[in-house]
C-alpha cells in the first residue's frame, strides 16, 4: 500500500507546490454548479480553495463534496497548484475526503455569509471567531504579543509577574473589582501592575509585566473593556524623557514587526498600511499646555485642568501621521504616584502615547514619586490608606532612584494596528459592561 500523502497545514503550502498532501480542517464555505464544486477549506493556519471536477473524481466523492454543510469537520487530500487569484495563493484540485462529523442540515452553523447584527455576533462569539476576518486579527493580535515579549526580551528587561489579587487600588479607586478574599475581607482585581513592577525594577534593573488587567469600567465606548491585557515596562536611573524614548523605540518596533510578518492577515482585513509604516521615531512631543492651545486654536472649548475625552485626543491626533506624546498633565488628573515636575510642581511628569487615526490613548505611564516624604504627603492627598502601601513606602526608603515606565493597552493597540471599529473585536472573549457571555 503506498505512503499516505503528507499531512501539511495551508499556511506551509508553497513549500508543498506540485504534489498531493493532505490537510485536516473544516469546510469554510461552497461554491457549486452540476459538474463542479468549490469548495473553500480551513485549517486553522489558513483558508485554501479546493476545486472537484465530477468528471475527474466520479459520481460518489462529487456527491459527499457537493452536500457538504459549512464548519463540517474533514480531512481533504489533492494535488496542491499555484492560482494567482485563490486566496492565499494556492488551490487543490481534491482527490479524496474523509468527513469527521457532516453538521446537520436541520441546524446549520449559525453564522452565514450574510450580514449578522454585532449583538448577533458577539453572542456566537465561540463560533464567530472562525470567520477569515476574526481569524486575521487575532493572528495579528498573537504577533502584537509576541513582538512586545521579544522587544522587552532583547532588550535586558526581565519578565516578572506580579499578583492579580490586591489589597489596594492602583489606578484610582472608582474602577476597582472587589473579590471576596478569606480573613482580609476583600480582594481587589489588578488595574495595573506598576506598584509591584517598582519593586521588581529596583531588584532587576530593568523589568516587565504582561498580564491581565481589570477595571470596572461604568463607560459604554469602543475603546473600553473590564478585562485587558497591559504590558507594563518599568526602568530605573530613568526620568521621564527615558520613558518616552523607549515608549517610541518599542513602538515602531511592534508596528514595523507587524506589518513585515502578518502583511497576508493585514490584507485579509483591508487596512490601509500606508498609515502604519510612518510609525517611525521620533514621534511628536506635546506639553499638555500645548495640547489644550492646540485644541482651542480648532474651536473645541477646553478648560485647563480638565482630562482629554476621546473626542480631544482623536483631534489632537489629526495633525499627525504618527503617534503622539502627551506630556506633563495637571497633577489633579493624575494618579498618586506621578512625580512632579521640579520647575512647575503643578504638573505631573506624566504621559500619554496617542495613536494616530482617532485610536486616542494606547501608552499612559511616566516618571514615578521617589521621595519618601513626598509619596507619603501624595497617599494622604489622595485619601489612599497607608497601611497597604507600607511596602511600597519601603521603595522609597532603601536605596530610592528615579524611575519609571509604562503601561500599554494590548486591546487598543492592536484595534489601531488593525484599523476596527471597537476593542471587542481584538480579544478572543472580551469582557465588557453588558458582555459576559460566552
Ligand atoms: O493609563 P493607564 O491607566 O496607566 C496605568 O495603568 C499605569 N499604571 C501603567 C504604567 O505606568 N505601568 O492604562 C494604561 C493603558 C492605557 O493607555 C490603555 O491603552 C489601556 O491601558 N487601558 C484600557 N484598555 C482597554 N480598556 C480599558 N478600560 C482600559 N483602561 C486602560
Ligand atoms: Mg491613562
Amino acid at each position: 500500500m503506498a505512503d499516505a500523502p503528507p499531512l501539511i497545514t495551508i499556511e506551509k503550502a508553497s513549500e508543498f507546490d506540485g504534489q498531493v498532501v493532505r490537510l485536516r480542517g473544516w469546510l469554510h464555505n461552497l461554491r457549486r454548479s452540476g459538474k463542479i464544486a468549490f469548495p473553500m477549506f480551513r485549517d486553522g493556519s489558513g483558508f485554501m480553495q479546493g476545486v472537484v471536477v465530477k468528471a475527474a473524481v466520479g459520481e460518489e466523492l462529487f456527491d459527499l463534496c457537493r452536500h457538504l454543510t459549512h464548519e463540517s469537520s474533514l480531512e481533504v487530500t489533492g494535488l496542491l497548484r499555484k492560482e494567482e487569484r485563490a486566496p492565499g495563493g494556492y488551490e487543490m484540485e481534491v482527490q479524496g475526503l474523509r468527513v469527521y462529523q457532516q453538521v446537520s442540515a436541520d441546524d446549520p452553523f449559525p453564522i452565514t455569509p450574510k450580514e449578522h447584527g454585532v449583538d448577533f455576533l458577539m453572542d456566537h462569539r465561540h463560533l464567530w471567531l472562525r470567520s477569515r476576518r476574526q481569524h486575521a486579527i487575532l493572528r495579528i493580535r498573537h504577533e502584537v504579543i509576541r513582538s512586545i515579549r521579544d522587544y522587552f526580551d532583547d532588550n535586558g528587561f526581565t519578565l516578572v509577574d506580579t499578583p492579580i489579587l490586591t489589597p489596594a487600588a492602583c489606578e484610582g479607586t472608582t474602577t476597582l473589582f472587589e473579590v471576596p478574599y478569606f480573613d482580609y475581607g476583600s480582594a481587589y482585581l489588578a488595574q495595573s501592575g506598576q506598584l509591584y513592577s517598582e519593586a521588581t525594577a529596583a531588584a532587576l534593573g530593568k523589568t516587565y509585566c504582561f498580564g491581565p488587567t481589570f477595571r470596572a469600567e461604568k463607560s459604554k465606548t469602543r475603546r473600553h473593556l473590564t478585562e485587558f491585557w497591559m504590558a507594563e515596562p518599568e526602568i530605573t536611573y530613568a526620568g521621564i524623557d527615558d520613558v518616552m524614548d523607549l515608549a517610541e523605540d518599542f513602538l515602531e518596533y511592534v508596528v514595523q514587526r507587524v506589518i513585515k510578518n502578518k502583511a497576508e492577515e493585514l490584507k485579509t482585513i483591508e487596512r490601509d498600511t500606508s498609515k502604519l509604516e510612518s510609525v517611525k521615531k521620533p514621534f511628536p512631543r506635546i506639553s499638555y499646555d500645548e495640547a489644550v492651545e492646540r485644541l482651542r486654536a480648532k474651536d473645541i472649548a477646553f478648560e485647563w485642568g480638565g482630562d482629554f475625552g476621546g473626542h480631544d485626543e482623536t483631534v489632537l491626533s489629526e495633525d499627525f501621521d504618527r503617534p503622539v506624546i502627551v506630556h506633563r498633565f495637571p497633577m489633579a488628573i493624575k494618579a498618586f504616584y506621578m512625580q512632579p515636575d521640579a520647575d512647575r510642581p503643578e504638573l505631573a511628569l506624566g504621559m500619554d502615547v496617542l495613536a494616530p487615526e482617532g485610536y486616542g490613548e494606547i501608552i499612559g505611564g511616566g516618571q514615578r514619586i521617589h521621595d519618601y516624604d513626598l509619596l507619603v504627603k501624595k497617599l494622604e492627598e489622595h485619601k489612599l490608606p497607608r497601611e497597604p502601601f507600607e511596602w511600597y513606602l519601603d521603595l522609597r526608603k532603601y536605596g530610592t532612584v528615579p524611575h519609571g515606565g509604562f503601561g500599554l493597552g494590548v486591546e487598543r493597540c492592536v484595534a489601531w494596528i488593525c484599523g476596527l471599529e471597537h476593542v471587542r473585536e481584538t480579544i478572543a472573549f472580551p469582557r465588557m459592561l453588558y458582555r459576559m457571555y460566552p
